[in-house]
Formats: structure tokens, sequence, C-alpha cells
């Protein structure tokens, strides 16, 4: 493909970015801010802001963006979930998680082998069968019909340009394309934008015809542009030569939910955040309760004293996730229990500094009485003073591998967020058991952690990540940064992160995060460290005391937040 520099993108945005950049270090931005994963879907959302859209408005157009310049997680074929605050203080979510499809059942991914039960879980992860029913589309349609403020054709059409007149790819998009060029052929039987004879490069252009075909669908028709007609068809399809299960019943019944936030409190902050089918918010909740309980403010940041209680808490709050969380449509969450102040005061009372319990000693809370059982992340100001945070997935990057032929559009993998087997970890490592078993049409359980948080009474920080099991912890890590540790937004993202699920009992920790004896005295006190090269790609907004904004974008990643 030759790279036609006329009609990129790419000279402009570099003016942009440099301009909004030299703003970003005075702080000078009152109006509205975009923070995303990409720089062409964060420059989209910030000129639907400047021509007079609202952040729901943005949300929408990045969100599509997003579907074509982040093709690892940003997705129509996938789901995700919105938290919103509006500038009059009210606030909600939209649940538009993926469902299991009406022919999938528990044990799907189980074979009897002479005999004996083994867990296939290729399934789960690549082709066909892995896919649950996309959410995306929905949502935002609904998003759209609830607070849009502009003409549903302006959120999409700059996607639709960018996919079919091309956009450059950064080098981190050009490693990551190359180095899943095989499963992507092997997932596919048909040609795909993704793959091409030679490696990927800085700059190569990416064209996406058959997506832009699918956009312009979804332009004309709505939520019927997807879930009925030509890509209907195309779905429907390729679930058939490819052995998939997803019918026109499912994408018939498929419907994104409005849904509490989950509400809870650190200090004097107000924290707002996603529900079940996400475990995200009561997870965040009842993390910040511990550290408040246990004052892990006094401790030296990531000193040993810090990292420990930490994990100890993550450890806790990870065992009470696997047994007590799901789809609320199917599972009654006893999200009351979890949330009570008492139940949290006895729960966290049992850590003792410098001692780590070995997580075959932590077990979920109990409790008297049960109420009956590669994803990225953006987040909006407004000038009216609405906030938005949507986190969205096809879960693995590059979701199920498998594009749908003559749309254009990859599935996700989301089936391997349910637990396929009572205590068989998925993909993250993360165990479960009946509150999130498979059953047809039912949501599986995330750690997907759209977050807003008010200080006195106002709109103070708007945040979360990608990162599979580590949102939640990445997402609770940040907060104390900026609150506890006085860090400004963009210096809590940069902050080095550690994290810990329970099981599998290990301390996952950020290269170049801990001194040798730093290391050491955690190993001695029973601490297995294994490193990663990063944790969380954050995209946060904190609004500053001046009423200025604050964007804090993952060097992680490409991510950049765009203000004016
Ligand atoms: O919903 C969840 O929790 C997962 N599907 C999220 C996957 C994810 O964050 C992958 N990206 N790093």
């Amino acid at each position: 493909m030759q790279y036609n520099f006329k009609k990129s993108l790419f000279p402009l945005l570099l003016l942009s970015l440099l301009i909004s950049y030299s703003c970003n270090n005075d702080s000078n931005f009152y109006n509205g801010m975009v923070s995303s994963a990409h720089p062409i879907a964060s420059k989209i959302g910030l000129d639907i802001l400047q021509k007079g859209g609202n952040a729901f408005d943005a949300a929408v157009a990045v969100h599509f963006a997003l579907s074509v310049v982040y093709p690892n997680a940003g997705n129509i074929g996938g789901g995700g979930f919105l938290v919103y605050r509006l500038n009059d203080g009210k606030i909600g979510t939209l649940d538009f998680r993926e469902k299991a499809p009406e022919n999938s059942f528990r044990d799907m991914y189980i074979d009897n082998i002479e005999g004996k039960l083994k867990v296939d879980d290729k399934r789960s992860k690549i082709g066909h069968l892995a896919s649950g029913v996309p959410g995306s589309v929905d949502g935002m349609v609904k998003i759209y019909e609830k607070f849009s403020t502009l003409e549903w054709n302006e959120l999409l059409d700059p996607s639709i340009k960018v996919a079919r007149d091309g956009f450059e790819v950064t080098e981190k998009q050009a490693k990551g394309l190359n180095n899943v060029r095989e499963s992507l052929l092997s997932a596919n039987d048909h040609e795909i934008p993704f793959t091409k004879e030679i490696e990927w490069k800085l700059g190569n252009v990416l064209i996406q015809e058959n997506l832009a075909q699918t956009l312009e669908e979804i332009k004309k028709s709505k939520r019927d542009g997807f879930y009925k007609g030509k890509v209907a068809e195309l779905i429907i399809d390729e679930m058939e030569s490819g052995g998939g299960i997803i019918t026109q019943t499912d994408l018939d019944n498929y419907s994104s939910k409005w849904r509490d936030p989950v509400i809870g409190y650190f200090k004097n902050h107000k924290i707002i955040s996603m529900g079940p089918p996400s475990s995200g918010g009561i997870a965040l909740v009842q993390l910040l309760n511990g550290a408040e309980q246990l004052e892990t403010q006094n401790y030296y940041h990531n000193s040993l004293e810090y990292i420990n209680t930490i994990a100890e808490i993550e450890s806790r709050v990870y065992a009470d996730r696997a047994t007590y969380l799901g789809d609320p449509d199917f599972f009654n969450v006893p999200q009351k229990y979890l949330l009570d102040q008492n139940y949290l005061l006895r729960r966290f009372s049992e850590i003792k500094n410098n001692i780590k319990t070995p997580s075959s000693e932590v077990k979920e809370g109990s409790f008297e009485g049960n109420e009956s059982d590669e994803t990225t992340h953006f987040s909006i100001v407004d000038k009216y003073g609405n906030a938005v945070s949507v986190t969205t997935t096809i879960n693995g990057g590059y979701g199920s591998k498998v594009v749908v032929e003559g749309a254009g559009f990859l599935l996700n993998n989301e089936m391997d967020d349910f637990s396929v087997k009572p205590g068989y970890p998925n993909m993250f490592g993360l165990v479960g058991g009946e509150a999130n078993s498979i059953e047809p049409n039912k949501r599986m359980l995330s750690s997907m952690t759209p977050t807003i948080i008010e200080k006195d009474d106002k709109l103070f920080m708007v945040i979360g990540t990608p990162g599979g099991s580590t949102i939640i912890t990445s997402v609770f890590q940040t907060i104390l940064n900026v609150i506890d540790y006085g860090m400004g937004m963009q210096e809590a993202v940069d902050s080095k992160k550690f994290h810990h699920q329970w099981l599998p009992d290990v301390l996952a920790v950020e290269e170049n995060t801990l001194s040798d004896k730093l290391s050491n005295d955690l190993t001695q006190i029973g601490h297995k460290i294994v490193k990663r090269s990063s944790l969380g790609r954050m995209d946060c907004i904190l609004v500053k005391e001046d009423g200025s904004l604050e964007g804090g974008a993952d060097k992680r990643g490409d991510n950049i937040a765009l203000g004016y």
C-alpha cells in the first residue's frame, strides 16, 4: 500500500498535537478534553466537542473511531460499559456487555476424552465459538438516543472517512499486527486488512473498505444496520461457515441496559463506578475501603509496607469476586453485603503489617443472609460539565481473531470471561464458580472499571483502563496516587503499578519498580514476584481546583489527551 501524504491525517494531527501538548503543560484546558488510546480517536472526539457536541456525542464518535484506528480493542464486534455524570450531578451507567448466545451451555468448552473431562480453553479464546453476542452498536445507539445533541451522521462520518482513506499505523501498532499475523491468518480463510505479505512498519497505511461499508450501514439504519439486514447476514454466514453458534435470534434479542451505578465513598470523595456484570465497581469500592481503614497513606509510596498491605487487600477482594460476582440478571449478587461497612471492617482487620497471607489461607468472606446469588478506555469532559467514562473490549488482543467476511470487523472472545469450569483459570488467571457459569443470554463477568469521582459534590476525576484482571487494581492505585499521594493526573498514571489477584498467588510488578532490596524483602515475607513489562493503559482526566482539566494519558501505549 502506497503512503499518500496528502490524504493522510498525519501532518494535521501532528500540528494539533503539538499545540495541545504545549497547552497541556500550562493546563490551559477549561472547555473540554478527550483522553483515548489513539491520537486520531482523541482528535475526532475533540473536533466533536469543539463544534458544540456534548461528551456523549464525543463518546459515540470516539467509540466508532477506535473501532477503525485501534482494531485490537476498539470495536463494533464487542461490548463495554459507560459511566456518566451530567453537569447537574445526575449519574448513571449503560451496560452494553456481550451476552452468551442462546445455544451456549455450561460445559461447552469441556470435552469427555475417554471418560476424562478436559477443558479445551482454546475454543473459548480463538475462533467462532469464543464470541458473545456483540453489544457495542446497540450501546452507542442507546447513548445517542438518550443524550446526543448532534446528528447521528456527524458522529459516524469521521470514522468512515478514516476507514476508507486509511490511516498510518503507529510503531506499537505495527509491532502488534506483526505479532498477531499467524493467528489472524489461521482464524480467517478470506482476505483481511490486518495482514500483508511483508511486515508492518511505522507509517504504513491501514485501509478498511469493508469496515467503512459496515459503518455506512450503521449510519443509515442505526441499530438495524448491524443487527439486521446485510451486516447481520454476514455475521450469520461467518458463524455458519466457521462453526459458531450466534444466530439471528441472538442478534434480534440483544439489548444493552441502563443500570444503577455502584456508589462508594473514599475520604471526602464519592466514587461512581460500574456495577455487575462488571466486578469493577464493587471491587474498587471494597479496595478503597480497605486502604482507608488500614491508613495506607501513612506508608511511603510503593514501599514494602505499602505494597504488602495493598496486595493483602487486593487478594481478599479478588477472593470475593470469584465467588459472589456474576450477571445480576442470572445470579443474585450480594452487593449490599459486599459493600457493608461492618463486613469490610471484619474482612480487612485480619491484615497485619508486613505479613503476607498465603492465598490458600484466604477465602471469600462470609456474611449472614443473601440478597436471594485487549480492551480500551476513554474519558471525556465537555464544556457543559458533563463527563463520561467508557471501557470497551473484544477481550484479548484482536478478540477471537475472526474477522467477519465482507464486513471487516473482528469478533470478540468474551466467552473466556465466563468461568468455563469452577476453579479453572481464564486467560487472566481469574477463577470463578456458579455465579459466573455459562448460561444462554447471560453476560460474562467483567473487570472493567470505568469510574467517575466527585469531590465536594463537584466533578473531580474521570478514570479507567484496559488490562483484564489488572484493570481494577490499576484504577485503585491511580486514585490513591492522586488522593493520598498528591500526584497530578499524568504523574499518577505514569507511576509504576503492581497487582495481586488472590489466585494465582503471585505479585505482578512492573519492570523497574522495585529495588533489589525491596524485591528481596517482599520475597522474604512470602511474595512470589513476577515482572510485567507494563500494567494498564490509563486514560484519565482530573479537574483541578481552578477548574482546568489535566489529562493523564498512558505513555505505556499511544494514548493521548487532547483539550481546548
Ligand atoms: O471484561 C473484562 O474484564 C475483560 N474482557 C477485559 C479484557 C482486557 O482488559 C484486555 N486488555 N488488556
